[in-house]
């Protein structure tokens, strides 16, 4: 078993109202009209607590059974004993769960899938684990949909001259090697828009947005400490630059007078 990536609930509670906002409709009512009515069955890939199944069930037909795959089994159980959501039609939804790690997905797994989906995973996932994903959406020949692939791209308003040298060293963390796995950071949504092309399928992407600001300052601050800090521990030497920068960043957020876009992309493929 790999090393687990420890991602904690709390953080997943704070960010699902964003995450919901910035998603693109457009590509999940497009989903939904290549599914047809139900019953169905969804695959969600990577699911935390179930952010994803929370916004997505209401807008695709029903029945409908939810599988949610994570290797963290405390998230999953989580998401399992929540609120349930309910279907287009008001149908409350069936809810399974599975743990293990994504690498050794198999055909097998997504054998009765009429869906796929994953929320902020591309970019956490290694060449190998987005391979055994796209190939097992491929061999389960139903659409895929991916939402909120980090880029890389972080505008921070107002500018200042040393955000581009802390975003390129927060990217490069995201591309670290964490016990054996080397992870693809921003390039996870560009390899697998790659291998559907190969096998194929058709894609459409949208770009998706993070808008961060005064109106939730506390993901706003939790956001920006993350990112700074992860800069940090890939940069060393922006040690001091760094704390000038954060105390800067910090004054502009108690005047609410500092917000910020993430840019994300959003995929959705098909046979
Ligand atoms: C950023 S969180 C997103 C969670 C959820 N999709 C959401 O939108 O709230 C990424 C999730 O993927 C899971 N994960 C990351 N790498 C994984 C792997 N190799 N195998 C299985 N699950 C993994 C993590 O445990 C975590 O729950």
């Amino acid at each position: 078993m790999s090393e687990i990536i420890e991602v904690s609930s709390d953080w997943l509670a704070l960010r699902e109202p964003e995450d919901a906002r910035a998603r693109s409709r457009r590509l999940a009512l497009a989903t939904a009209r290549r599914l047809g009515s139900g019953p169905i069955v969804i695959h969600d890939l990577g699911s935390g607590t179930g952010s994803m199944m929370r916004w997505l069930a209401p807008l695709l037909p029903g029945p409908q059974t939810w599988v949610l795959h994570d290797w963290n089994a405390d998230l999953v159980e989580h998401a399992a004993e929540g609120v349930v959501p309910l279907d287009h039609e008001r149908r409350a939804v069936t809810v399974r769960t599975r743990t293990g790690e994504l690498a050794q997905l198999g055909s097998d797994d997504l054998e009765d899938a009429s869906l796929v989906t994953a929320s902020a995973l591309l970019d956490v996932l290694t060449a190998e684990e987005v391979r055994a994903v796209v190939q097992s959406c491929v061999d389960a020949g139903c659409p895929a949909l991916f939402s909120l692939s980090v880029t890389g791209e972080v505008r921070l308003d107002p500018r200042d001259p040393r955000d581009d040298v802390f975003q390129a060293a927060f990217n490069e963390h995201q591309e670290r090697r964490v016990g054996g796995r080397r992870l693809l950071g921003p390039s996870g949504v560009a390899l697998a828009h790659g291998l559907f092309l190969e096998a194929g399928w058709n894609v459409r992407s949208a770009a998706t947005f993070w808008r961060l600001g005064d109106h939730d300052p506390r993901l706003l601050e939790q956001w920006f400490d993350g990112w700074l800090e992860a800069a940090l521990e890939q940069r060393a030497d922006l040690q001091v630059e760094g704390a000038g920068y954060r105390a800067l960043r910090w004054s502009q957020l108690r005047r609410g007078a500092l917000s910020a876009v993430v840019v994300h992309t959003d995929l959705l493929a098909w046979p």
